[in-house]
């Protein structure tokens, strides 16, 4: 009998290990043989840990499943792949919020042991690789320019044009970077591609060194992602040894390198030139540009730094045909978007989606609505430094134009809920004492303007002369959003700037509010 239990970050912190040892206990006891794979997380949190069983008709899931479940799930017949106890789910791919899904990046997560070679080939793995080799650069940088594909890191950009970019510089050193600092709140889609389908990052790496002609590739990779780490090089060292990686890659001539390095914490340096500083030796400064990376980035040389999730839809794109991405979508957003569901949510997990989708569909159709039972409203699309929407805008489709119209952010997709119990003068000055922490220093607007936003917010909400102090915040933000050098100093105010425009009751005294 072939039993799953993931080992991702989620998964092990809601027990999964144990899980582990009491199935094979329970199986030990009982004299049945059972192959215990551990695979990555479907990204289904709230069913998390999943425990699911192969059976003639395709695996069956039981969840979440504590180690104290485990016996009573044995006796209920779990080896056998019976599915009258409470927690049975039926079969995997029918569950109602995975099937729902259009899972083309996230098509593998969850279902392969995530540092196998063999798991990952059988499901087209290396597929686009082997299609890529076969290419020259500039028809491996046209087929990205065909699907569409921008920048899944928050810009939006259009990776083609980055890659082209890139391709056009004279020949010589160039890199290729991963920004793998996630760092916004509520997104975890990074996290997943690395620790539950590392190869696909890995080969979208490769791809992207073929299309500009690329040797050596790093991943900047946040600290705070230990297992990430641990699976990366893992996987790295795998992809080395099999030949599709590295020197001469599958007897094609073609070299290229990869490795893991580690930030230290600071949001900013997810941003990419002060990533690049950081990747010298450097405290992490934001850079002026220009110059742009893709032409003077790493080591002065030409760089292309994507985010995990524009790298690790290269793989799909290579093998099916840049059409067959653009086929997803809407508008100039082609593709699909890998929306997380966080903060006070029933039903928080991983949804991609082509763009299209509403808010509304996401947090209700998919989400439940909140965890606490109590109305939602606001959600927080974007990160910290996204705007806050009120319902009225929760049945705009999600597309990166539409969002921008509105004053919305897509970003990475993170989308955190919030019930009616929250305080947005709270959430707003969050916004001003995040970017006032995380600042990296190097312009007047940000590095300052930030701490003076938290205490003219604190005026405000003292009752000291409310209403100077609201205009006084308001040229503050423009300001901050006009002369920034970067988008910490440049977004920050967006999240302030919705408060007040749609939650201007909770900028009050907080007397008066409460
Ligand atoms: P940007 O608009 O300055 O640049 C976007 C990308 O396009 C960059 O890589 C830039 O080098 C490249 N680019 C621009 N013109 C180019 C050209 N002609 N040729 C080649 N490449 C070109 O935006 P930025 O400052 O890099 O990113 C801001 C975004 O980051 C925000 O929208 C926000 O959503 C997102 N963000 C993401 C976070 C995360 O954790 N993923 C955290 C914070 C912000
Ligand atoms: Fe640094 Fe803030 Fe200026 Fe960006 S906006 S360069 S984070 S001080």
């Amino acid at each position: 009998i072939t039993l799953y239990v993931p080992r991702d970050t989620t998964a092990l912190s809601l027990g999964a290990d144990r899980v582990a040892q009491r199935l094979e206990r329970a199986a030990a006891a009982r004299s049945v043989e059972i192959r215990l794979v551990r695979n990555g997380s479907r990204g289904l949190f709230f069913v998390e840990p999943l425990v699911e069983v192969e059976t003639a008709a395709g695996r069956l899931a039981y969840g979440p499943v504590t180690p104290g479940d485990v016996d009573a799930l044995v006796e209920a017949g779990l080896f056998e792949g019976r599915s009258d106890h409470p927690l049975a789910l039926g079969p995997t791919e029918a569950m109602p919020y995975l099937a729902r899904q259009q899972r083309l990046t996230f098509a593998r997560i969850g279902i392969t042991d995530p540092t196998s070679l063999d798991d990952y080939t059988a499901l087209r793995g290396f597929e686009g690789l082997q299609k890529a080799l076969a290419l020259d650069g500039q028809a491996v940088v046209d087929e990205i320019t065909a699907s569409g594909l921008r920048g899944r890191g928050g810009a939006a950009f259009p990776t083609g044009i980055k890659w082209q970019t890139v391709h056009d510089q004279p020949p010589g050193q160039k890199y290729i970077v991963c920004n793998a600092d996630e760092g916004d709140s509520g997104t975890f889609a990074d996290r997943l591609v690395m620790e539950c389908d590392p190869f696909m990052l890995i080969e979208g790496m490769t791809i992207a060194g073929l299309a500009v002609g690329a040797t050596q590739g790093y991943i900047y990779l946040r600290s705070e992602y230990p297992l990430a780490h641990a699976i990366l090089d893992e996987a790295i060292e795998r992809a080395v040894a099999a030949g599709y990686l590295g020197h001469n890659m599958l007897g094609s001539g073609r070299d290229f390198h990869l490795e893991v390095r580690l930030g230290a914490g600071a949001y900013i340096c997810g941003e990419e030139t002060s990533l690049l500083e950081s990747l010298e030796g450097r405290r992490g400064l934001v850079r002026a540009k220009p110059p742009l990376p893709a032409i003077e980035g790493l080591f002065g040389r030409p760089t292309v730094v994507n985010n995990v999730l524009s790298l690790a839809a290269v793989p799909f794109i290579l093998d099916r045909g840049g059409s067959a991405y653009a086929d997803y979508g809407m508008g100039r957003s082609r593709g699909t978007v890998a929306l997380q569901l966080a903060g006070n949510v029933k039903y928080g997990g991983l949804v991609e989606l082509a763009f299209g989708t509403t808010l509304r569909e996401l947090m209700e159709g998919f989400g439940g609505g909140t965890r606490s039972g109590r109305p939602l409203r606001a959600v927080q699309v974007g990160g910290p430094l996204g705007a806050y929407l009120p319902e009225s805008q929760w049945d705009n489709p999600i597309d990166y134009e539409g969002f921008a119209a509105f004053g919305g952010v897509v970003g990475h997709g993170g989308v955190v809920m919030f019930d009616d119990s929250v305080d947005m003068g709270d959430q707003a000055r969050f916004a001003m004492e995040f970017c006032a922490v995380e600042s990296c220093g190097k312009c007047t607007p940000c590095r300052i303007g930030a701490v003076r936003g938290v205490e003219v917010i604190d005026r405000i909400r003292t009752g000291e002369a409310a209403d100077q102090n609201l205009a006084l915040l308001s040229d503050l933000c423009d300001t901050m959003v006009d002369g920034s050098l970067c988008a910490m100093g440049g977004m920050a105010p967006f999240p302030v700037q919705s408060v007040m425009q749609h939650f201007a009751d909770d900028l009050t005294p907080r007397q008066a509010a409460t």
